[in-house]
């Protein structure tokens, strides 16, 4: 133990609570808000969804990235060693390698995705979507969508694409914690914020912008069934990154002095923002354009090169746009692949060069192999999904709701409650308390009944 503990003092931590904030928001917003929360409304039924989505939020998904903080900053540890720290010699440390294994399965179609939203930067840096501006509606969305199949099936292209994608971020986590993600995720996120909110604004103008609006905010119940309720905790437990460990590995770089409930509120509230923008961005499109809301993970693909083509300036700030959703998806998978580094690096000791070439490799044979349409197996499905649908399946919507249900376990069932409040109340300094008194009731007994009220519901045990 003495060991684990003299490791803990040797750790980098971020330099300051706004790269704390920075940093975690990073992780947070990604792909989740710009390309998976706009399709699942859509898929999902718009308003209702959201609704459903913002109770998981705050009733399951803040008390879990509480908890996680707890766990990571109090051990200082990857996520095996906190388990073990907090109850050694005890099983708990499989939750933190469940975190491990969960992490592959997120970055496999993660990487897939970052792939093509790097492709799309380049494709807007040389002007490939200039001709869309002078095209008629029809025209304009049949060009943007055959664009993106030609992008997703091409046979190498799309591999390569996700192999750069993947390497790019082991560089960042090689960088280190202060060189690399602070420093990335201090500079770009505040960019980020004021892209979108352009973005939001000019959709908003456009003439199917009230249908869009009203799309995101009726809410209909009558849409509502047992896999509608999982998928919004799914994406909640996604969208906050929770149930891998992330949020401990993250937690274990924090500050002493960083008042936690406060900072999971913060990230909880500016990731819903920026979800919400990314929606006024998307709807209005949608419907000005006659495409169709529920059409899936290509809605992104087929919506924002229509938006920038009815814009002043626009061939440049579409370049822009991608680099940013680039940069946001770059700096979420940090935090993904950060999980098995840690644990590679400090429990199994192997240099952190290695680490991080073993995890990038995986990620990339297994991705090359199997998520593209023109992989080797890509064509097979497996219970009616494909790799790609079945990766994203399993991770969202098993093995990150288990994690998270083990983590509030553990927490509210077998940490003792003095250093659980010790910890998170900074030995007592932090101001304004009562959050932290819901959140000792939520995470013993709301948050783990809600858990597994919607996985029984969902598998079909309760019926609602
Ligand atoms: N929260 C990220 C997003 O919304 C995805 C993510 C999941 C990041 C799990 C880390 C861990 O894009």
């Amino acid at each position: 133990m003495s060991n684990l503990n003299r490791e803990a003092d040797k750790r980098e931590t971020f330099s300051s609570g706004l790269a704390v904030f920075f940093a975690t928001l990073s992780s947070a917003v990604g792909l989740g808000n710009i390309w998976k929360f706009p399709y699942m409304v859509g898929e999902n039924g718009g308003g209702a969804f959201i609704l459903i989505y913002l109770v998981c939020v705050f009733l399951v998904g803040m008390p879990v990235a509480i908890s996680e903080f707890f766990i990571g900053r109090k051990t200082r540890s990857n996520a095996v060693d906190a388990f073990e720290k907090l109850k050694p010699g005890s099983s708990w440390k499989f939750v933190g390698y469940l975190g491990g294994i969960t992490s592959f399965f997120v970055m496999l179609f993660y990487s897939t995705v970052g792939g093509w939203v790097y492709r799309y930067t380049f494709k807007a840096l040389s002007m490939d979507f200039k001709s869309v501006g002078s095209m008629s509606i029809e025209d304009a969305s049949l060009f943007v969508s055959s664009e993106f199949g030609n992008v997703v099936s091409s046979p190498v292209a799309p591999i390569l694409w996700q192999i750069a994608f993947t390497g790019v971020v082991a560089l960042i986590i090689f960088a280190g914690v202060k060189n690399g993600i602070e420093k990335v995720t201090k500079t770009l996120m505040p960019v980020l914020l004021v892209l979108i909110v352009l973005c939001a604004a000019r959709s908003l103008t456009l003439e199917g912008a009230r249908e869009g609006i009203d799309f995101l905010f009726t809410a209909d119940f009558s849409a509502i069934t047992p896999g509608v309720l999982l998928a919004a905790l799914g994406l909640a437990f996604f969208k906050l990154s929770l149930g891998m460990g992330t949020m401990i590995t993250y937690g274990s770089y924090f500050t002493k002095d960083n008042n936690m409930s406060a900072t999971s509120a913060k990230v909880a509230i500016s990731d819903i923002a920026v979800s919400m923008l990314a929606g006024l961005a998307i709807f209005p499109v949608v419907f000005t354009f006659g495409l169709e809301p529920g059409e899936g993970p290509g809605l992104l693909f087929n919506t924002i090169p229509l938006v920038f083509s009815r814009i002043p300036f626009g061939n440049v700030l579409i370049v822009a746009f991608f680099l940013l959703a680039s940069i946001a998806a770059t700096t979420a998978m940090t935090s993904m692949m950060a999980v098995p580094v840690s644990i590679l690096n400090e429990k199994f000791k192997l240099n952190k060069g290695l680490s991080v070439l073993i995890v990038a490799g995986i990620v990339s044979a297994i991705g090359a192999l199997t998520v593209h349409p023109s992989s080797l197996l890509g064509h097979i499905q497996l219970f009616g999904k494909s790799f790609f649908d079945l990766y994203d399946f399993l991770a969202s919507n098993i093995f990150m709701p288990v994690g998270g249900l083990l983590t509030v376990v553990f927490v509210g069932w077998f940490v003792k409650k003095v250093l659980l409040f010790d910890e998170l109340s900074n030995g007592g300094t932090v101001k304004n308390q009562a959050y932290l008194k819901a959140y000792g009731f939520l995470v013993k007994f709301v948050t783990p009944l809600l858990l597994i009220f919607i996985f029984l519901s969902s598998i079909g045990i309760l019926s609602m």
